[in-house]
């Protein structure tokens, strides 16, 4: 099982004071040291934390893997087809929100999605496509030409009790068997932790983890590198 960090937070702290500290670049450099196999950075519409400097920084720096997430808006568009970067997720992206709250309704907008990725695919970059782990979206995703899905694990994550964590998590491992049938490749992730991955890296259909706040989260008390570790040792099947 593979893991990539989300670093959105660290330019969150950063942007508090509007300074250059803590720097994403010096971050992603940390967690591929510790053994991180991709670094996910969310290039939102309102640029609230990640900025297009960050994006094009990243690029020239990484040595695993940039996973651009993105909302599939012309502006963010045009930096992502001149960035290439190594894998682009597509997520819902509401101003308003907090962070990224449902998965991306594919099977509403087929036709516009389809050709948002063939853009990416006429420059080699695969896409992945965020989605709630159910069938009609995988289904979708498959049609519409994406090369992963990533499933939302965020109602599991939230789950209250151990009956609904249980049906989450079946409901989870149904459309991770279900994807690989379609020949999907297939990440998870949103609001994992060092608590509730356990169960997630079980479902062996699963390529990788993508997680974010837990990590930053840790790091404060522990260290980036620390952090990073831990959940390796922990997403490690
Ligand atoms: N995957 C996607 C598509 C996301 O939008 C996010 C949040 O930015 C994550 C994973 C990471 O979620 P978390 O920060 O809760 O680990």
């Amino acid at each position: 099982m593979k893991l990539s960090i989300n670093i959105d937070h660290i330019a969150t702290i950063r942007n508090a004071r509007g300074g250059i500290e803590p720097d994403p670049v010096a971050a992603a450099a940390l967690c591929e040291k510790a053994g991180a196999h991709g670094i996910v950075v969310h290039l939102r519409e309102d640029r609230r934390h990640i900025k297009d400097r960050d994006v094009r920084l990243l690029r020239e720096t990484i040595k695993t893997k940039l996973d651009l997430e993105m909302g599939a808006n012309e502006d963010i568009i045009s930096v992502a087809l001149e960035v290439v970067p190594d894998l682009i997720t597509l997520v819902p992206e509401k101003r308003q929100e907090l962070t990224t709250e449902g998965g991306l309704d594919v099977a509403s907008q087929k036709e516009k999605l389809k050709n948002v990725i063939a853009r990416f695919h006429e420059k080699n970059i695969p896409v992945s496509l965020f989605v709630n782990p159910i069938p009609v979206q995988i289904d979708a995703s498959k049609e519409v030409g994406a090369d992963i899905i990533e499933l939302h694990t965020g109602e599991y994550s939230e789950a209250k009790g151990v009956s609904e964590q249980k049906r989450l998590l079946a409901e989870l491992k149904s459309a991770a068997v279900h994807a690989k049938n379609l020949g999907l490749g297939i990440n998870a992730g949103h609001g994992l932790n060092y608590v509730n991955v356990r169960s997630v890296v079980d479902i062996h259909q699963i390529d990788e983890m993508s997680i974010g706040h837990s990590i930053i989260s840790r790091a404060a008390f522990v260290g980036l590198e620390r952090a990073v570790k831990e959940m390796l040792d922990l997403v490690k099947r």
